[in-house]
């Protein structure tokens, strides 16, 4: 693959985007030691990986039957579910995205969780289930404090969200408010769970092997199924001897275990977010900032004149705005057969870049993309590896969404082949991809509640 060829200009350049197995070793161990402390009473109040309890502990069967609504709040859209368990491993699907626009997604919480009850109304409505009286389970892609299954408080927002008057509250409290305020829709929530339950959990519907569920989309994060005495945080009945971890792993980093390979333009994003020092993981890997990585390198090369040297003020206008370079870009980028540069080519003529690319100039953007996606899985890989090696069991499946990871080419191959050189040789392992976490989850997670 080109990322092996000696003679690229933006070799240098990229060089600290490639990280070495030593390096991912130590980030392993850290990552582990993180784990760890986020799981113990005494040390979870500083640890960067919360490992916050979900009170799911209950595995899917397979034999869920029932009709339940599904909310998905923190992925890349808004959508309303109404999910039909069917036995046999089966689901049947109804489904709506909302917009939510970046005016609900900084302002007043009440605006927000409105909002999300005008949806669920109007979805309800179109379906003609508003006579009926359903359960329903809300998937809320954020890290949060469970106190049992129905209570969850916000501890802090993520992915550009910031809506005021929700950091601390029980945001099952604040929706069913909003439910309340309207008076034209009748709903028990049943569950509140994060992304990454919804996604082990649709996962687990079909294979009982799966024990982990990763999100690489707009935010990265993971859960796991973890032994009951190593949860010292647990209060839950006792007598169950797992339950779903929600490691909230987007905030490794924030006390400075990964500066030893951040790099300028890791921290550069850093400063500019809503949320500076936090999700330093997460920053390095997920959607939302992958593209703006990749602008920046861009700009550091095209100002040492490694790439575009005639590019003058005019043609870098566009790459010079935030977020011009879209994450989507990469996955087109590389996406693109050696030789071809059709989305290459298309992509930096509509940046203003130059009016025709060479294929050399292809080469190295594309190159440069290949560095940053192939870290960002490597990263992943690192994380993943650490857990099935903690879980330890003879096989592990990891349940697997996300934009990033279903849009981009060749994500799935960087992870897979790192994390076979990092998971313990005697442990084998695979990626599944989930199929409707957000959604079936959300529905499985309320049948095992109220089944
Ligand atoms: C962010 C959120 C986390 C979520 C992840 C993926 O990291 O904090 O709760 O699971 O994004 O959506």
């Amino acid at each position: 693959m080109s990322t092996t060829k000696t003679t690229r200009k933006c070799r240098n350049l990229m060089e600290e985007f490639i990280l070495d197995n030593s390096q991912l070793l130590e980030i392993n161990r850290r990552f582990l030691n993180e784990l760890n402390r986020g799981l113990c009473k005494r040390t979870h109040d500083q640890a960067d990986v919360k490992c916050f309890v979900t009170y799911v502990q209950d595995l899917p069967t397979g034999e869920e039957i029932g009709r339940y609504m599904a909310l998905d709040l923190g992925g890349t859209n808004f959508r309303v579910l109404l999910v039909t368990l069917k036995a046999h491993h089966e689901a049947d699907i109804k489904s709506k995205t909302y917009a939510i626009s970046q005016e609900i997604m900084t302002g007043p919480g009440v605006q927000l969780f409105d909002h999300i009850a005008e949806c669920l109304a109007t979805f309800m409505k179109e379906q003609d289930l508003l006579e009926d009286h359903l359960h329903l389970g809300f998937t809320f892609s954020f890290p949060c404090k469970q106190v049992g299954l129905t209570k969850g408080y916000l501890i802090r927002w993520t992915k550009g969200f910031n809506c005021p008057g929700v950091e601390n509250e029980d945001v099952v409290e604040l929706l069913k408010d909003a439910i309340k305020r309207r008076g034209d829709i009748s709903i028990s929530v049943v569950a509140i769970l994060n992304d990454t339950t919804g996604t082990l959990m649709s996962c687990a519907h079909r294979n009982k092997n799966c024990h982990i569920g990763v999100i690489i989309g707009t935010g990265c994060n993971a859960c796991y199924l973890e032994r009951v005495e190593n949860v010292e945080l647990y209060d839950g009945q006792p007598g169950k001897p797992y339950v779903i971890v929600n490691a909230e792993m987007g905030a490794f980093g924030e006390s400075g275990s990964l500066d030893f390979i951040r790099t300028d333009e890791d921290k550069s994003i850093d400063r500019a977010s809503m949320n500076p020092g936090k999700q330093i993981y997460e920053k390095m890997i997920s959607g939302m900032y992958m593209g703006e990585i990749v602008r920046l390198v861009l700009l550091k090369a095209i100002d040492k004149k490694l790439l575009f040297p005639n590019c003058g003020k005019q043609q870098l206008q566009r790459l010079a705005m935030s977020d011009s370079f879209e994450t989507r870009f990469v996955s087109e980028i590389e996406e693109d057969k050696e030789g071809d540069w059709t989305n290459c080519k298309r992509i930096l003529t509509d940046l203003g870049l130059s009016k025709q690319p060479t294929n050399d100039e292809c080469a190295e953007v594309r190159y440069i993309c290949e560095c940053v996606s192939r870290r960002a899985a490597h990263l992943v890989a690192c994380s993943q590896a650490t857990m099935i090696n903690k879980i330890n069991e003879g096989h592990s499946t990891v349940g697997v969404d996300g934009t990033v990871y279903r849009l981009h080419p060749k994500f799935n191959e960087y992870m897979e082949e790192k994390m076979k050189e990092l998971v313990n040789p005697n442990i084998s392992f695979d990626l599944m991809l989930s199929e409707d976490g957000s959604g079936r989850g959300a529905a499985l997670v309320a049948a095992t509640v109220t089944g």
